[in-house]
Parts: structure tokens; C-alpha cells; sequence
């Protein structure tokens, strides 16, 4: 006689690894943005748009696998910080950046941007939907030090002028 007693437990584990699946796609989505990685030479490109000098604080608001922040310690010296509300993603960016001898630093925030001070920063990278870089526009407005700078790629900041506008990055200064 042949048994299934094997089946519900794989039922149950491939349910497990679905709700995960979509958890880890629609979370951000809902929250933000999808995870679309940025290619590296786009991460380098607005860092030098933005000016950024050795030692100063580069917030990558959705890091993603953490590409900005390694472009942005390895390229310009800076400090790497990254927001990622993306469990797995968080896990495996932080994973990354202590393989790369990255640790000392960067670091990897796992929450969501718009709970998170970004008083420290002095550069913020934004690859998001509008609906979330609206939503941060009063928070960046009213956080940011004077000098800081934040930089878009795609969907920009309504109503707030741009320093620098090229290759579909934006600059903007506080
Ligand atoms: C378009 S991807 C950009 C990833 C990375 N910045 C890059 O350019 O490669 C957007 C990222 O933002 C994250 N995200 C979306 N909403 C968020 C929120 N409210 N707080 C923190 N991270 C969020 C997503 O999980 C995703 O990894």
C-alpha cells in the first residue's frame, strides 16, 4: 500500500517558503518599492553626482543587497548606511558587506525609512516609487543637516528644485 505520510509536511513547508515569497515581493512593494537593483556603474554615477567625500555618511534609504553601500566605502571612502525593511535582504546585505571586510564601515538598519533619524546623513540615495520619495519629502525637509545632500534616480522629489539633473539622477542640497 502506498502512503502519503510524507505529503503534509512538504505541503506545509512549501506553504511556508509561499508566504515568505510573497511576504519578502508585496512587503515592499506596499511599503516602498519592489527590489530592483541598481546596476553598480548607476550606484558610482550618483555618488559622484552627489559629491561624496571620504568620511562622509552615505544613506541608502531601501538598500537592497547593500550595492550602494559598497560602491560607496570600497569607491569614495565613505560610511555605508542602509535601510532595508526586507528581512532576507537585510540578512544577506549584511552578510555580504562583513565577506567584503566591509563591516567596520557600513551597517544595515532593518526597519522601515520612515522610521529611522537620518540627521547623521550627508548623502541619501533614493532608487524608489513615487509614492514612497512622496511620502519622504517632509521627513528628508525636516532631518537633513545643512550641506546634506539627496540624490534620486527615476522618480524624483515633487516641488523641490534640483541642483544637479543628469543621466536621470537628480542632486538636490538642503
Ligand atoms: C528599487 S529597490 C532599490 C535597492 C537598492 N537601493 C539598489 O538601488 O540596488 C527598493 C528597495 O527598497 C526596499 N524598501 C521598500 N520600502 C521600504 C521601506 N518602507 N523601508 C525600507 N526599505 C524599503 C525594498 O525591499 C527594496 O529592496
Amino acid at each position: 500500500m502506498i502512503t502519503f505520510g510524507w505529503f503534509g509536511p512538504l505541503m506545509w513547508a512549501a506553504v511556508v517558503v509561499a508566504v515568505i515569497a510573497f511576504a519578502s515581493i508585496v512587503g515592499p512593494i506596499l511599503f516602498g518599492a519592489p527590489w530592483v537593483p541598481m546596476p553598480f556603474h548607476t550606484a558610482r554615477r550618483m555618488l559622484q553626482l552627489a559629491d561624496v567625500r571620504p568620511g562622509e555618511t552615505v544613506c541608502d534609504l531601501g538598500s537592497g543587497d547593500g550595492r550602494v553601500l559598497i560602491v560607496a566605502a570600497r569607491e569614495f571612502g565613505a560610511n555605508g548606511v542602509g535601510v532595508e525593511i526586507e528581512p532576507l535582504r537585510a540578512f544577506i546585505s549584511r552578510l555580504t558587506l562583513f565577506v567584503l571586510g566591509l563591516r567596520r564601515r557600513t551597517r544595515v538598519i532593518r526597519a522601515n525609512f520612515l522610521e529611522v533619524d537620518l540627521g547623521d546623513a550627508d548623502v541619501i540615495t533614493l532608487y524608489l516609487l513615487p509614492k514612497a520619495i512622496r511620502r519622504l519629502a517632509p521627513k528628508l525637509r525636516a532631518e537633513l543637516k545643512p550641506g546634506a545632500r539627496v540624490v534620486t534616480l527615476t522618480y524624483h522629489l515633487p516641488d523641490w528644485p534640483p541642483a544637479v539633473e543628469r543621466d536621470n539622477i537628480r542632486v538636490y542640497r538642503i
